[in-house]
């Protein structure tokens, strides 16, 4: 049942403080302020053998593993690999006994994560799944589960599912560090405290959902809309890109905004829409660079950055806030406004916002 919203996908939308609340329930201690997940049988010393992490998932599960490998190479220093399964699949992959894999799939039926998961243990690698469905088939194969706990996602984009993932990778990351030791106390308490406000964050943002309405009614006839970001803001994009392209039709390219020169500059035209991603401190200064260089060309830019960053003003032509919180944190209140804007945009078309053309919510044919 919709529950009094127009669409499934706006309800879930929304549904995502509680999605992310559950997600940390029974796995984040927010008094002691630690990270366990009793689900995961891992020793210390199996943690400790792993040599390389390799994340396979479709899709926008996908999108979640990228942000994933930030996260867990950032707290850990274990390199993260992060592959479509449907390539993966195909080729030699180089993994083993001291290769964790990951798989991500909400609906744990994906055709293709699910055979590079079976093709993964049959390398002898440990998977750990990362799922939305219980007693899913990639539930049920896997070696290890950490469950979503997003409740049913009806609507085909996804939206809760993959903050859910995203949140997972973030609880995980922590888990993994602390038993490596490669976190201070300091930095592991911190982040905790910061993931613990996230929840009422988003619900601060939902409550202005409607803002981002007349972004969405400027863009409904462009022949096509840029999202661009670096680092973490770049899976960010990939993640806002898909969701417009997948419900609206619309065109949309999602780029590293440091590749912009070398071809994608030539896209940019008189009125292109541009949605620039500037929420990752460390290349704040770079990505206001490359906004300078669409703005020449004509773009329209929409600037997404953290509240009190006003140095962004002079550059772009319009600029939605996200509340403050550690650069690493960000992708989870970042990708709000844009599945707004792709619901919204969807909506102003006319389109069948749940259920888009061509598209099925669990790919269980390859
Ligand atoms: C996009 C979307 C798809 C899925 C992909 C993987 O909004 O929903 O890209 O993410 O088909 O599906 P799961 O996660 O069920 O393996």
């Amino acid at each position: 049942e919709k529950n009094g919203y127009d669409h499934f996908m706006l309800k879930e939308i929304f549904e995502q403080p509680t999605a992310l609340r559950k997600t940390m329930t029974g796995r984040l201690d927010q008094e002691a302020k630690r990270v366990d997940f009793e689900e995961l049988q891992w020793s210390p010393e199996t943690i400790q053998q792993w040599n390389k992490i390799t994340i396979v998932a479709c899709g926008t599960a996908y999108h979640a593993g990228l942000i994933g490998k930030h996260v867990i190479e950032e707290l850990t220093r274990i390199p993260v690999d992060v592959e479509v399964a449907s390539e993966f699949r195909y080729r030699r992959p180089i993994i083993d006994e001291k290769t964790l894999v990951i798989v991500v799939s909400q609906s744990g039926e994906t055709a293709d994560t699910l055979a590079a998961m079976r093709q993964s243990q049959r390398l002898g690698a440990n998977v750990l799944a990362i799922t939305n469905v219980v007693g899913s088939s990639i539930a049920r194969e896997a070696d290890e589960v950490i469950l979503t706990m997003a409740g049913p996602e009806i609507a085909v984009a996804s939206t809760k599912a993959y903050t859910t993932q995203v949140l997972s990778f973030y609880l995980l990351g922590l888990y993994l560090a602390e038993s490596k030791q490669t976190v201070t106390e300091q930095k592991y308490k911190q982040l905790i405290e910061s993931i613990i406000e996230l929840p009422e964050k988003i619900e601060g943002m939902l409550e202005h959902s409607q803002g981002i309405r007349w972004y969405s009614d400027s863009i409904k006839d462009a022949k096509s809309v840029f999202f661009l970001g670096r680092g973490l803001d770049h899976a960010v994009a990939l993640e806002g890109s898909l969701k417009l392209k997948e419900i609206s039709y619309i065109h949309s390219e999602a780029y590293a905004a440091g590749e912009l020169k070398h071809g994608t500059l030539a896209l940019i035209e008189e009125g292109t829409p541009v949605i620039a991603l500037i929420t990752q401190d460390e290349v704040s200064e770079k990505m206001l660079g490359n906004v300078k260089e669409v703005k020449a060309r004509g773009a329209q830019v929409l600037g997404v950055a953290e509240e009190g960053n006003l140095d962004i003003w002079e550059y772009v032509d319009e600029t939605c806030y996200i509340p403050n919180t550690p650069s690493i944190l960000t992708p989870l209140l970042t990708v709000i406004p844009l599945q707004l804007i792709a619901y919204y945009t969807s909506l102003a078309l006319g389109n069948d916002v749940d259920k888009p053309r061509n598209l099925a919510k669990s790919v269980t044919v390859e």
